[in-house]
């Protein structure tokens, strides 16, 4: 595992970008796994600035989102704060920036009507892709990834899940709130890959800023591999895994 340490938040969304974009430039048809959330904002500025300015080519790239609420999907009819979709995040924040097809985009339905056989779908069309060359994280407060929650087993698949508590309260403080959303309206389940789903990647690549996330990525890099802290699977990774944090991040790590 190469665990990266940069001074701020902008340093380690810099590097996280061009991770990325160097998996681009050597395999343009790559297929990446992508994430939401507040960490990985300044990795899609840094990747819009790169297609901008040094012309990195989305053309033939595929993505797959980790998650998504149940029960909500992107709805364009309404200003961004009161569509919390991860769909509308996605858009909002990266996709419209850059040359991606949208035929290659897939982010979970959060309105399907059938969510086992969405999930299986989905399962399938990372395989008829080819499988992930390169997934995104960030790490949740109680160290999950995607929405694996604490006791998601490592072989899970893409699944439906209902959020704990914390996961709740952490994302109506950084989404919910700001949207005048009450907290009992909040989708309380999601659908996420399954932490088997992400481990079938080629390479890992996650991120994580600030003294908040600071013990559970000491947790999860060096304390024992445990369902407890899903996060602590990457530390059984077969692949290339890279951590990139901020220095506050790593603040409590040996
Ligand atoms: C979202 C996802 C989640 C987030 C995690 C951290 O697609 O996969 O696991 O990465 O909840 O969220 P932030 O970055 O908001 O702290």
């Amino acid at each position: 595992m190469d665990i990266i340490i940069k001074e701020n938040y902008d340093e380690m969304s810099k590097c996280a970008a061009d991770i990325i974009a160097n998996c681009i430039k050597s395999k343009p048809s790559c297929v990446l796994g992508l994430a939401t959330g507040s960490t990985p904002l300044g990795t899609y500025r840094e990747l819009i600035k790169i297609h901008r300015e040094e012309g990195l080519d989305f053309s033939q790239v595929r993505t797959f989102n980790l998650d998504e609420y149940l029960g909500i999907g992107m709805d364009l009819s309404k200003p961004y704060e009161e569509d919390q979709s991860y769909a509308r995040f996605m858009y909002e924040e990266f996709f419209k920036y850059i040359n991606i097809k949208k035929e290659n985009i897939y982010i979970p339905d959060g309105l399907t009507k059938e969510p086992e056989k969405f999930c299986q779908w989905y399962e399938d069309m990372i395989k008829k892709a080819g499988g992930i060359d390169l997934q995104l994280l960030g790490i949740g407060g109680d160290g999950h990834i995607g929405f694996n929650e604490p006791g998601s087993s490592f072989s899970s698949r893409t699944r439906v899940i209902p959020l704990t508590e914390q996961t709740l309260n952490d994302n109506y403080e950084s989404f919910y709130r700001k949207a005048k959303i009450k907290k009992e309206d909040m989708p309380h389940f999601a659908i996420t890959m399954g932490i088997g789903t992400i481990l079938e990647a080629k390479q890992l690549l996650m991120i994580a800023s600030g003294k908040k996330k600071a013990k559970v990525i000491a947790r999860a890099l060096q304390g024992p591999v445990t369902t407890e802290v899903p996060a602590s699977a990457l530390q059984i990774f077969n692949g290339k895994v890279t951590v990139v944090l901020d220095r506050e991040a790593a603040s409590e790590l040996s």
